[in-house]
Formats: structure tokens, sequence, C-alpha cells
């Protein structure tokens, strides 16, 4: 994946803008306005909790769930896959699918749940999704996306908002009659990654076009794409008049970012978290995944090792030895060591930090063939 977040563009907003406190959907209340992005593989209940516990996240969205699925499955299987706890209010459950009968019917079932709202996904780039017409293959059949937002509007009386990438390409761009359509059509805020498809995750997010929804809807806009610091959320505010920010691929390697912005907002400045903050995160974190029974907890811990670390002086050095960890307690040893050892803070200095080359988060299966939500 390129690596485009390692190479920032410098955003500057004017003094006084900032990220708004609060945004209504329909009757929810999101305070502040910031939104979790919708992540596969990674914003399960734990990963939500985590977040809403740091402070400072207004709405919490889950993974994309199959619409499909949600219909087929007997209620022992939905409990399991759409758990959610008190504190993730509120709370939006994020559906795919092409079928507008299968829509309605899971987004019932989501509303019945208890879900505060429901999202329609049309930007997963995947191609075992586009294949089946879903995420942002649906985006080139604006007919299609007509029938699914009036039978999901029907069906459910919760928000129902749908979020999307630009259009296909840039010679497909759709994303001013999607807009203009889901207005129509009674949806209560949309959300937009201003990416096209075919750009997967390269280059930079064009805000400009999230500006341009602004002047063509009423309903609540939410920007997407590239945010990566409180300045940046405070420039897209700024750039577009967006009435909420929505982060992703940020949140996962600095989870105080909400609690940031929400600080930035406050006072003009932020806390920027320490070496014993992210310590102490990482064990949080972790312990959840294992007080959870996460069934992929050293999976998930793995992963997480690698973006949690980022920036942290030696970090390669714990990544590694977590790699090479088998059992949950040997990961947690890895970390307490590391973070507690002076000897090994001082040779890693000594080699040079292996961390400031920051890896991109890869979008793993929600950009890929293996897709199998
Ligand atoms: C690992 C990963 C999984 C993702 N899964 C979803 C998903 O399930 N639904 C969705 O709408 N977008 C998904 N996305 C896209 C994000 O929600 C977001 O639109 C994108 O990462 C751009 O925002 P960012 O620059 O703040 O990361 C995913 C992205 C990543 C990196």
């Amino acid at each position: 994946m390129t690596k485009y977040f390692d190479n920032p563009l410098e955003r500057l907003a004017p003094e006084g803008v900032k990220v708004p406190a609060e945004l209504r959907v329909g009757a929810v209340r999101i305070t502040p306005a910031t939104v979790l992005a919708p992540m596969a593989g990674v914003t399960d209940t734990v990963f939500r909790r985590f977040i809403r516990e740091m402070g400072g996240c207004g709405l919490l969205m889950t993974e994309f769930t199959s619409a499909d699925g949600v219909v087929r499955w007997r209620d022992a299987t939905a409990k399991r896959y759409l758990h959610f706890f008190e504190d993730e209010r509120p709370i939006s459950s994020q559906l795919f699918g092409s079928h507008a009968e299968s829509l309605a019917e899971a987004a019932r079932r989501i509303e019945a749940h208890g879900f505060d709202m429901v999202d329609l996904n049309l930007g997963c780039p995947a191609k075992k999704v586009v294949k089946c017409n879903g995420g942002s293959g649906l985006l080139r059949d604006l007919p299609a996306i007509r029938q699914i937002f009036e039978a999901v509007r029907k069906a459910v009386k919760i928000p129902f908002t749908v979020k999307f990438r630009a259009g296909w390409s840039e010679d497909e761009l759709v994303f001013r009659e999607l807009a203009r359509m889901a207005e129509d059509c009674g949806l209560d805020a949309i959300a937009m990654h201003a990416r096209t498809r075919m750009q997967g995750y390269s280059g930079q997010a064009h805000w400009p076009w999230i500006a341009e929804l602004k002047t063509l809807v009423k309903i609540p806009v939410i920007g997407n794409g590239d945010i990566r610091s409180p300045e940046d959320a405070r420039a897209m505010v700024a750039e577009t008049g967006c009435d909420a920010v929505m982060i992703g691929r940020a949140a996962a390697s600095n989870p105080w970012i909400f609690r940031q912005i929400a600080e930035h907002t406050a006072t003009g400045t932020y806390t920027v978290a320490s070496r014993e903050d992210r310590y102490q995160m990482i064990r949080r974190y972790f312990s959840l995944l294992v007080e959870e029974g996460h069934p992929g907890a050293i999976g998930r811990m793995k992963q997480f090792a690698s973006w949690f670390t980022h920036g942290v002086e030696g970090g390669a050095r714990l990544r590694k030895a977590i790699y090479d960890s088998r059992e949950a307690r040997q990961i947690l040893d890895e970390v307490d060591r590391f973070f507690l050892a002076p000897k090994l803070l001082e040779d890693a200095a000594a080699e040079g930090d292996a961390t400031r080359t920051v890896e991109a988060m890869s979008p793993g299966c929600y950009d890929s063939d293996n897709c199998n939500g």
C-alpha cells in the first residue's frame, strides 16, 4: 500500500475554527462531532470500548457486516456478531450488500437489536465484495442505490446514513448525484471518504469534494480521509465546512486522537502521549482482549503491537519480540520487559530509532480478495 501516511500535507486552519461540539443525526446526539470510522478487523467491541474509554469520540461504528449474513443468522449467531455494550452508545452498525430486500430486512434486525443508527457501506473496494455489487461496486449503479435507500428507509425508524467513496474513478464521480439522492430518500446524514475506488488508499484524499457536498445538501456531511492529528481535523472543518470528522487509521496508531481533538478544541493545544501512557494503553488493550476471551486475541495483539508502537523509540525490537511470541502471557511479558527495562531502551537508542519510518496501516482484508465480511 502506498505510504502516503508517512508524508502528510501540512494542514493549517485559521484561528477560531473548531471541530463542532455536537452533531445531530435524526434524534441521535453526537458529542463531540467526531466519528470512529468503521474498520473491518479493527473496530470490534473491544476496540470500540477502548476508544470510548480514552474519551473524545462522539460516535462509534461497527466493522461492516454482510446484510445477507445478518438475515441468515440464527439468534445465537446474531447475538455474538452484533454484540455491543451500553457504554458504546451512540453506536452505528454498518451493513453491506446489494439486494434492497435483504438490506432492508438486515436493517430491521439491526434496529431490533438496539443499535442507535444503521449505515450503508458504498465504499468497500474489496474485489470479493465488489464482484457481488456490494461496497463500492454499487457506485456504478445509481438506480440500484436508490432502491436500497428507499427500502431501508421504509424499514427502520432509527437514523439511516450512508458512507461512500466519491466514485468508481476520477472519470466516474457520482458523489454529487449520490448525495442528492440520499437526501431525497430521507437519509439522515452522509459520510464521504474523499477518494475513488480506483485510488484505493493511494495519493491524498481530495477534501474539496467534501466541501462541494456541503453546498449540495442540507443533511449533515461527515468528512473522512487522511486526518492524522487534531490540526488535520480542524483543517478539514475549515476547508470543507463539514459537520463532523471521521477518523480511521490514525485511531489505530494513536487511540488518543479523539481526546486530543477535544483538548485542542477546548484549549488550542493538546497532550502528546508519553512512553508511560503508551505502555499503559497497550497493557489495557491487551488485557481487555484477554478478559474478553477474544478468539483471535493473540493475532490481534500482534497486529495492534505494530500500530501501537509507531513512534515509540526502539519499537521495532518490541514488534519482533511480539511476533515471535506464541501465548498471550508471553506477549504481555514482552511488553513489560520492553517498557520497564531501561537497558533495552538505551540499546535501542544506540541502534537508532527503527520506528521513525512508520509503516502505513494496511486495510487488510478490506482491501483484498479475502474479504469475508
Ligand atoms: C483496516 C481497515 C478496514 C476498513 N474497513 C472498513 C469497513 O468495514 N467499512 C467502511 O466503510 N470502511 C472501512 N475502511 C475505510 C475507513 O473507514 C476509512 O474510510 C478510510 O480508512 C479513510 O479514513 P482514514 O484516512 O481516517 O483512515 C477500512 C479501512 C481500513 C484501514
